[in-house]
């Protein structure tokens, strides 16, 4: 395997990102968070007035898109760049933006065209190289790490909830970042997404056959951390 790579796959709402966050960080560790790239994707979809399930139109925002892309576990960033490169200064912080209801609507059929991934994989899989050539680890989270961006990677994990642990989880993290939501609704888009990502005809949601389940229902945060933690040292 890729030695210095951890690919961390599964639904919404399994706490992933909190998880994956701190697993990088115990190991020293950079972060990537794959879902925010098709989430920025789709915010400058959205902006650029295009409807999300229009593939040809999709691909020409998204060619047309330059996004930058923080790898630090502590404080990972996402910025829409002006798409002229001599001009590196206009950037824009959408790490907030990108979370929004409108985004998480329209990012399953963005995520789903098979040339937006193409693309977005290939820069996935250059922030990747580049930190293991520097002779760094990195942790990345999505939900076709293990199967596609990083097959070879040394350690894979998927992890699992109830659909009920998944959407609550949800709700409280819309709780914290001040926006309402009733678990009904969220459990309604948790299943519609997990739907749409699951039968995708490229590179759907799935677990890879050398993956490790983790099943979290059960688990809190610290306990998901320490069992990750405790695979990653297995795994040397
Ligand atoms: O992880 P997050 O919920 O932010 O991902 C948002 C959406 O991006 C997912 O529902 C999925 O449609 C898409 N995605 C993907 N492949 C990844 C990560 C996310 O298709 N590796």
């Amino acid at each position: 395997g890729v030695r210095g790579v951890v690919a961390v796959d599964g639904p919404a709402g399994t706490g992933k990102s909190t998880v994956t966050r701190r697993l990088a960080t115990a190991l020293g560790a950079r972060y990537l968070d794959t879902g925010a790239m098709y989430r920025a994707a789709t915010l400058a979809v959205l902006r650029a007035g295009v409807d999300p399930d229009d593939a040809g139109k999709v691909l020409a925002v998204v060619e047309a898109t330059r996004m930058l892309v923080g790898t630090d576990p502590l404080g990972p960033t996402i910025e829409l760049a002006d798409p002229d490169p001599a001009d590196l200064e206009r950037t824009e912080d959408v790490a907030a933006e990108i979370r929004g209801p409108e985004v998480t609507l329209a990012v399953s059929p963005v995520s789903a065209v098979p040339a937006v991934r193409e693309l977005i994989v290939a820069q996935q899989q250059q922030i990747i190289a580049d930190v293991v050539a520097a002779g760094g680890r990195i942790v990345a989270e999505g939900r076709d790490i293990g199967t596609t961006v990083a097959p070879a990677a040394d350690l894979k994990i998927y992890l699992t909830a109830s659909a009920e642990a998944r959407a609550q989880r949800r709700v409280d993290q819309d709780v914290r970042a001040g926006r309402t939501a009733s678990v009904e609704a969220v459990m309604a888009d948790v299943r519609r997404r997990d739907t749409y990502d699951s039968t995708r005809k490229t590179s759907p949601l799935r677990k890879a056959e050398d993956a490790i389940e983790v099943d979290t229902t059960e688990l809190d945060i610290d306990g998901v951390v320490a069992r990750l933690v405790e695979l990653a040292e297995q795994a040397g």
